[in-house]
């Protein structure tokens, strides 16, 4: 079963960090990595943005892969650490962080967009412009990866906090091809040691070689 830590409210991450400081990389990301790897070399090294990036539990396997790497949170002392790290492991040259809210951000052409674990604390009202914006990122051929919640998740209803249901789901992959999609749902602990029921959707979409981005 995939781990499932996460919290809504911003004065849980510094807790959230601390508690995945040792965590290994989504199966969400090692997924599109997979996917990447068929691309050709001659295209040079990919180009990822990595949302809610937190201290870089997907990032700095994305740069160990040979990623260019676009990460993306709006905690300071996140990426402080998110670099710290990289630079421990003679990964910075590669990576570019900004301290921004990642729902207003305009995105690069990217070969993926990874947003584990953060997606869903888009608000409501920005989540569309977001997933337009993402969906536009990606290049033919690239990839979109990450969760989504559902709507039996604890936090939906919350203020700031999106959920999706399956027809929503479906309507947000048209045109996408879906490599990976999987619903869950479970009750864990989160960081904060607070029980939680989880509504997830693990999903890896890629946008087909000849269509338009949608
Ligand atoms: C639950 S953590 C996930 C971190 C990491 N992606 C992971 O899978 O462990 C969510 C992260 O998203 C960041 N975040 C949430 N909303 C954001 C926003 N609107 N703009 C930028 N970062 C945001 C938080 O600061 C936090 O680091």
């Amino acid at each position: 079963m995939p781990e499932k830590i996460a919290e809504s409210e911003r004065d849980g991450f510094a807790c959230y960090y601390a508690a995945t400081a040792e965590a290994g990389p989504r199966p969400t990301l090692l997924r599109a990595l997979a996917g990447l790897a068929s691309r050709p070399l001659a295209a040079g090294p990919p180009l990822a943005v990595d949302l809610g990036c937190g201290t870089g539990r997907d990032t700095l396997p994305m740069l160990a892969a040979g990623l260019l790497v676009l990460a993306v949170d709006r905690e300071p002392a996140a990426l402080a650490e998110l670099r710290r790290r990289a630079s421990v492991a003679a990964l910075s040259a590669g990576l570019v962080t900004r301290c921004r809210d990642f729902t207003r951000l305009r995105l690069p052409p990217a070969d993926l967009v990874n947003g584990s674990f953060c997606l869903p604390l888009c608000p409501p009202e920005r989540f569309p412009a977001l997933w337009r914006r993402i969906r536009r990122a990606l290049r033919p051929g690239g990839r979109v990866a990450g969760q989504l919640y559902g709507p039996r998740d604890e936090w939906a209803g919350r203020p700031g906090i999106t959920t999706h249901r399956p027809d929503e789901v479906a309507a947000l992959c048209a045109g996408l091809e879906v490599e990976w999609l999987e619903e869950e749902e479970s009750e864990t602990m989160t960081p904060r040691g607070r029980r939680k029921r989880w509504h997830i959707w693990h999903l890896v979409a890629r946008r087909p070689i000849n269509a338009d981005p949608g």
